[in-house]
């Protein structure tokens, strides 16, 4: 792989004048929450077009961790211009760090990029980006089990031009925090309502990583969580039926016939680099794996029959995490005993364990920093 110096571009890094204090960093590994709490550093790397209509990525940063100025105009603001990440650094059983599969999100990121009319940025520079930040806030990695450092790349749009085009300048930028579990609730198992809301239409931007899509979840989420429930799953946009993705993770049903099933991916889900591992490492259980339809009608009466046993969800946030109850419009039911399954937990250690090191690497999908 090809280094910044190689690239033509090199990192100045800007001293922190007030770093966190080691009490007040310790205070917050050891309740690290989600999404609450950021380390000290981030990465800035702007990209602009040039008067000759060629653009290229320059003045990459590594600094302290601040407020970014925006024109008012910033065409992110306007039109929603912006894709994002997200992946995480584990200490590892020998007391490393480590990413998981961070090549995986920068390929991701392109993809999401040209969707969203975006500069693509080079793989190397995205994974160099991200390392360089775990490096220098490595003492924000929390150690204690099923927590890690989030990080979360992404790039918005900051020309400011009111007309509606892509956006001629850019920053990627790369900020981390310390991450707990993803769900406050702590509960063995999380319910889910079925959204009369879309989350993607075929066409649109459901494959892509951009706000956009998570903005327009918020408020099916807000309805699901007044509901009492933790999560909301979306149904496709054109028959309502099928299943397609919750508003953050990717889903996956378990059957008695050892058959394991994930809706495939038809251009309006999200093509989780979780879900891609389980896929993986299902296979090597031995199961049927299908990536597939699967509608709420038959969700509803295979629960009923005992025929589903088990249903998860999975995210890099959200690692893997039962599905116990559904409820919609039309009733709700619950799936095998209402709490986690065995297989559930099984796929859930075999990930951890290759993500925190204590299992063998045999895909290649550990880098160690
Ligand atoms: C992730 O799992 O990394 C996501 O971006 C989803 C979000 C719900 C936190």
């Amino acid at each position: 792989m090809a280094s910044l110096a190689d690239a033509g571009l090199k990192f100045t890094t800007l001293p922190h004048p007030a770093p966190a204090s080691d009490e007040a960093r310790e205070a917050v590994l050891a309740n690290p929450g989600f999404g609450t709490n950021f380390t000290d550093h981030m990465v800035v790397i702007e990209w602009s077009e040039g008067a000759d209509g060629v653009g290229g990525w320059h003045d990459a940063v590594i600094g302290p961790r601040q407020p970014i100025a925006l024109d008012p105009a910033a065409a992110v603001l306007h039109y929603a211009q912006e894709i994002f990440e997200g992946l995480k650094a584990y200490k590892q059983a020998d007391g490393s760090i480590a990413l998981f599969r961070p090549e995986a999100n920068a390929a991701r990121f392109n993809h999401s990029a040209e969707r969203l009319a975006m500069p693509s940025l080079p793989e190397e520079l995205f994974v160099e980006a991200v390392e360089r930040l775990v490096q220098i806030d490595r003492a924000w990695i929390p150690e204690a089990e099923g927590a890690s450092l989030y990080l979360r790349p992404f790039m918005i749009a900051t020309e400011a031009f009111l007309g509606v085009r892509p956006a001629k300048q850019y920053k990627f930028i790369v900020i981390a925090s310390p991450a707990g579990n993803y769900f406050k609730s702590g509960a063995p198992a999380v319910s889910i309502w079925v959204s009369d809301y879309t989350r993607a239409a075929p066409g649109g931007t459901g494959a892509a990583k951009c706000g956009g899509n998570y903005a327009a979840s918020l408020v099916p989420q807000s309805e699901a969580m007044a509901r009492g429930h933790d999560q909301v799953v979306f149904l496709d946009a054109a028959e309502h039926k099928w299943i397609e993705e919750l508003g953050g993770m990717n889903l996956y049903f378990s059957f008695e016939d050892g058959t394991l099933l994930t809706p495939a991916l038809t251009g309006t889900i999200l093509p989780g680099i979780t879900r891609d591992s389980l896929l993986t490492l299902a296979r090597e259980e031995g199961l049927n794996v299908v990536e597939g339809r699967y509608s709420l009608d038959q969700w509803r009466a295979d629960a009923a029959s005992g025929k589903l046993i088990e249903a998860f969800a999975c995210g890099t946030a959200a690692v893997v995490t039962p599905v116990g109850r559904v409820a919609g419009r039309d009733g709700e039911f619950t799936i095998g005993s209402g709490g986690p399954g065995q297989l559930t937990q099984k796929l859930k250690n075999r990930l951890v364990s290759i993500q925190r090191g204590e299992a063998a690497d045999t895909h290649g999908w550990i880098r160690k920093i």
